[in-house]
């Protein structure tokens, strides 16, 4: 099966952590959309969204998608908005797309480690920003999805496995 697995799902869900893995498991090279994006301009997805504003980040995690999209037999984790941008919904229907749910308390304390997301950063009250953003969100990561993975509370193996045991359908 030549077809690449797309994951897609909130900040804080676990993509790139599933997707590193997933990809070794199922013998496929593994993208990151964030980290192309990093990689291709040298500097932070905060110093983007600084410089160019969100609308400018969204351009260019389009323009990354589309390219890795081009490639056959990748797993690509992307980042929690890739759904907002409509030409990105019509590039996702060329994978497998797997959408992580976490509920909020999960998303929270791993959003809460890590400093690298400006949209939650910023807020005052994070858990509520959290909880906005994915309710504006749920009905396009649900419609996008092929394959849907509640993630909370469960270990990265046992994800893997049950990821596993959906794509086996597709093949
Ligand atoms: C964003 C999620 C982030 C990153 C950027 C915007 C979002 O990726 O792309 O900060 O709009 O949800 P993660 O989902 O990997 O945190």
């Amino acid at each position: 099966m030549n077809k690449n697995i797309v994951l897609i799902g909130p900040m804080g869900s676990g993509k790139t952590s599933v997707g590193r893995r997933l990809s070794c498991v199922l013998n496929k090279d593994f993208f990151d959309t964030d980290f192309e994006i990093v990689s291709k301009t040298g500097v932070s997805i905060e110093h983007i969204f600084d410089i160019e504003g969100e609308e400018g980040f969204r351009a260019r995690e389009t323009k990354v998608l589309s390219e890795l999209s081009q490639i056959p037999n990748l797993v690509i984790a992307t980042g929690g908005g890739i759904v907002v941008t409509p030409k990105n919904l019509e590039i996702l229907q060329q994978s497998i797309v797997v959408y992580l749910h976490a509920d909020i308390d999960t998303l929270l304390s791993r959003c809460l480690k890590s400093k690298a997301r400006p949209l939650i950063n910023e807020a005052e009250d994070k858990k509520q920003t959290i909880i906005d953003i994915f309710e504006k969100r749920r009905s396009l990561y649900e419609k996008s999805a092929d394959i849907m993975i509640d993630v909370s509370g469960k270990r990265l193996y046992s994800i893997i496995n049950e990821i596993k045991e959906h794509i086996e359908k597709y093949t």
